[in-house]
Formats: structure tokens, C-alpha cells, sequence
């Protein structure tokens, strides 16, 4: 058994055949090309809206905007993807005019694109006036595998009419010059994904994606999304995060992603909280989850929860979410002091272990692809496997010894051809640069 593994086009190439696109489909040279990344998260899933933090990192991996103005407000974009798992929406042009983008109205990867200067103005960003742009995209993240390429667009596209807005009015500053800047870009990309493109995500991505640092994980506390770069070298400890994409693909507007988000949104209007996050007193530790968890038990029935809740739904959810913020303060505390050992990395593994464990079993957004990945990842050796991103298919993720990726890998290939699954695709995942 031969292991896939993804073929990716370098920036290079992917910026010389933006520009070609460009020029063959709008017959002009583009003002300027922008790309942003897409992400692995290693640690922290599903609890961005919860405001806990998570520690996701900006892949190789890029999605690049060639973009050029207009002064009629259309927006026009040609794609050489399209839609994750239509047959071939990728060639055909597609406009809007901007005046016209509301909520509701537009579907597919068009709405990922046009929601991003709708939300800039939302957010006083930028005063758009009669701007418009042509905008030819290519990618190499792939396309619903949980990477966020849909983020990688919102925000390749954002840096791009940062850039076009600036161009027009030169006392206006480039707001992706500064981290601040950036993060405002970033609020701007979640709204045009929740309220353009109608996926009720919660920030992680947009902002690993325009405020990543090359070599770093980032710690996002996605209470008031401040960020702190946290070293953890995998590289020169011998390992490797190798990223099994699964190809099961899902699909994040399918109401299961905003189900879970539901149900955690019941149980903090339950607890009065402004965030779940907030529950713990002191530092989330497994041992305090495991005290909230007691507490929510024995007043559950004196809170007020509607009838039509399913309390044992909402008691898993918490479960998920409490531990999983918890797992999260153990690894950043674990990297955050000197000296990091074999234990500290073994212990990193067992985090991952657990946060799986937690998303199959309490949280229920794993699907038997994923389950398979990190179970035949961690038959075959792996210190720990995971999940990453939102689920119900996509990515796995495993920090492996580096000597044993190959044999990782086609470990999880047999484990898939024995199943009979479509054959898994792998990359070994290196923390990157930003959008820019
Ligand atoms: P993920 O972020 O895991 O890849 P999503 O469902 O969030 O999956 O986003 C995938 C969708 O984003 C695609 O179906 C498409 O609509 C849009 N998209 C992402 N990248 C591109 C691209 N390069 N060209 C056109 N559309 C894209
Ligand atoms: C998706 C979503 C993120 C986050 C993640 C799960 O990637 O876009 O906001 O909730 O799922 O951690």
C-alpha cells in the first residue's frame, strides 16, 4: 500500500497562474496579487464560540487573490476551484453588484468573496463608495478538508480591498500593516462567512489566517481575540505533524455545526454567563471542568432550560467544551515555561488523545473517517491524533516521530483500503506566515 500524498502547487506557481487567469479572462493587468493561508488547529476545537482560546497555525497552504478596481461597485470573480464537491464550478465568471450583497441572498463561493467588502463597510472599514473588483482566485488549500479555504479566500480577498481602498484615498492607512489592523480584518471575514455566506463559525480561522507567525502556533483567546505566539518546535524534538485528510468531506452550512453551537449557547443563557469560558473561577484545569460538571448536575433542574432541550445533549456538550478548554490551558502552560522534555511532548499527545476522545464521544462531530485516521495513527505509533477543525469529515491531524511519517502514513492508507474508504491524502504540516 502506497500512501497519497498531496501534491500542493508552490506560491509561486499559484501567483503566476492567478495573474494568467486574470489577464486571460479580464483583459488587463491586476493592481495587485494577495494570498492568506489556510490553518491546522492543533489544539481547542469547537470551543472558539465558547470564548476559550485555541491554538491553531497558518499552513503552507495558500489561497491567492489576483485583484484589480473598479469604479462601477460589481464585483466580478473568476475561480479556478468553485464549490467543494460540485462537479465544475471553477472557470465560469460570476458578479454581483456590491450595493445588491444583503444576507440571504447569495450561495456558493461567490458569497465568500462578495461578503468580504459588504462586511467592510459593515464595519466601517473602508468607505467603498463606487468600488468595485475583478478578482481571479487559485488555491492550494484543499476545498472542504476542514484546512479552511474558505476562510483563506475571505481573507486573501479582505487584504485585497484593504489594498484597492488605500490605493484610492491615500490618507487612509493600510489596516493589514498592523496586528490591530488585521484583526479587524478578521472581524469583517467572520461576518461576511456568518451573515453573507450563512456559516455561523466562530473566528478561529479568519484570524489564524491574517495574523498566523511564521514558525508559531497561536494562542487565540477567542474571548477578545488576543493572541500570543507560543513555540512549539515539533521540528527539533523529531517530530512531525502529519495531516491526514480523509476525504470525506463535510459541509459546515449543513445545521450540524450550528446544532452544537446551540446547544452551548442554552446551557451559558442557563448559567447567565457571558461566555462559557467565564464558568471557571481560576484556571480551567481538568479537575475544575470535572467540578462544573458536578455543579451543573445538581442544579440542573432548578435552571431554567425549555422543555424541548435535550438535558443529556447539553450535559455532553459541556463536557466537550469545559474539558477542552482545560486541555488547552495544560498546553499552553506546558510550553509555555523552559525547558520542554519527552514527557511534555508525551503529555502533548495524550492532550490530543483526549481531545479526540471528547469529540466522538461527547461533542458527536466525528464520523468513522476521522475515528479510523487517528485510531490506525496511534495503532501504528503516533503520541497522539486528533481531529482538527470543525469535523463530520476533513482532517486528522498526528504528531508522529519524523523518521516514521512514511510508515504512519501508509499504515492509515491500509487502514482505509481494508475499511474500504476513498483513499486518505497526507501532508506534513509546517507553521507558516499570515495573509499579506
Ligand atoms: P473548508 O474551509 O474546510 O475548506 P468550507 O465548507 O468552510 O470548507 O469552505 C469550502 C467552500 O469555500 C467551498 O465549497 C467554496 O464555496 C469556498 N471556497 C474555498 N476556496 C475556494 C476557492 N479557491 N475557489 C472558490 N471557492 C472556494
Ligand atoms: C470550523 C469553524 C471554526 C471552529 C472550528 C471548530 O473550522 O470555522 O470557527 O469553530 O470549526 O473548532
Amino acid at each position: 500500500m502506497s500512501a497519497r500524498w498531496k501534491q500542493t502547487a508552490t506560491s509561486e506557481e499559484l501567483l503566476n497562474r492567478a495573474v494568467q487567469n486574470f489577464k486571460a479572462t479580464f483583459n488587463v493587468e491586476p493592481a495587485g496579487v494577495y494570498s492568506a493561508p489556510g490553518r491546522v488547529n492543533l489544539l481547542g476545537e469547537h470551543i472558539d464560540y465558547c470564548g476559550g482560546t485555541v491554538l491553531p497555525f497558518a499552513l503552507p497552504q495558500r489561497t491567492f487573490a489576483a485583484m484589480a478596481p473598479r469604479a462601477d461597485g460589481q464585483v466580478r470573480a473568476v475561480t479556478a476551484q468553485g464549490d467543494a464537491g460540485a462537479a465544475a464550478s471553477g472557470g465560469e465568471v460570476k458578479s454581483v453588484a456590491l450595493a445588491e450583497v444583503e444576507p440571504g441572498k447569495l450561495s456558493g463561493w461567490l458569497s465568500y468573496v462578495a461578503g468580504v467588502p459588504w462586511a467592510m463597510e459593515q464595519e466601517s472599514l473602508g468607505s467603498l463608495g463606487t468600488l468595485g473588483a475583478d478578482i481571479a482566485i487559485d488555491s492550494s488549500v484543499p476545498l472542504g478538508a476542514g484546512l479552511s479555504s474558505s476562510a483563506a479566500l475571505e481573507c486573501s480577498v479582505a487584504v485585497g480591498f484593504d489594498d484597492l481602498l488605500s490605493a484610492t484615498d491615500s490618507s487612509r492607512e493600510r489596516l493589514a500593516d498592523t496586528d490591530s489592523g488585521r484583526a479587524a480584518l478578521a472581524t469583517a471575514c467572520i461576518r461576511a462567512e456568518n451573515e453573507i455566506a450563512g456559516a455561523s463559525t466562530g473566528g478561529m480561522d479568519q484570524s489564524i489566517s491574517l495574523r498566523a507567525q511564521q514558525g508559531a502556533v497561536l494562542a487565540i483567546d477567542c474571548r477578545d481575540f488576543s493572541v500570543k505566539p507560543l513555540t512549539i518546535d515539533v521540528d527539533s524534538a523529531g517530530l512531525a505533524i502529519l495531516v491526514i485528510d480523509t476525504r470525506a468531506h463535510h459541509n459546515l452550512s449543513d445545521g450540524q455545526y450550528a446544532a452544537r453551537r446551540a446547544s452551548t449557547e442554552v446551557a451559558r443563557e442557563a448559567l447567565g454567563l457571558s461566555s462559557l469560558r467565564d464558568a471557571f473561577s481560576g484556571t480551567p484545569t481538568l479537575a475544575a471542568a470535572e467540578n462544573l460538571l458536578a455543579d451543573w448536575d445538581s442544579r440542573v433542574e432548578s435552571l431554567n432550560l425549555p422543555d424541548s432541550v435535550d438535558r443529556g445533549v447539553i450535559r455532553d456538550a459541556l463536557h466537550h467544551v469545559w474539558t477542552e478548554i482545560a486541555r488547552v490551558e495544560e498546553c499552553v502552560a506546558l510550553f509555555s515555561g523552559g525547558s520542554v522534555s519527552a514527557e511534555t511532548w508525551a503529555r502533548l499527545g495524550e492532550l490530543l488523545n483526549g481531545s479526540h476522545d471528547s469529540l466522538r464521544d461527547q461533542y458527536r462531530v466525528s464520523c468513522p473517517e476521522l475515528d479510523l485516521a487517528v485510531d490506525a495513527a496511534r495503532v501504528a505509533g503516533a503520541l497522539g491524533a486528533r481531529m482538527t477543525g470543525g469535523g463530520f469529515g476533513g482532517s486528522a491531524i498526528a504528531l508522529v516521530p519524523s523518521n516514521e511519517v512514511e510508515y504512519l502514513a501508509e499504515s492509515v492508507a491500509a487502514a482505509f483500503e481494508k475499511a474500504d474508504f476513498t483513499q486518505p491524502e497526507f501532508l506534513v504540516a509546517t507553521p507558516s506566515g499570515a495573509a499579506g
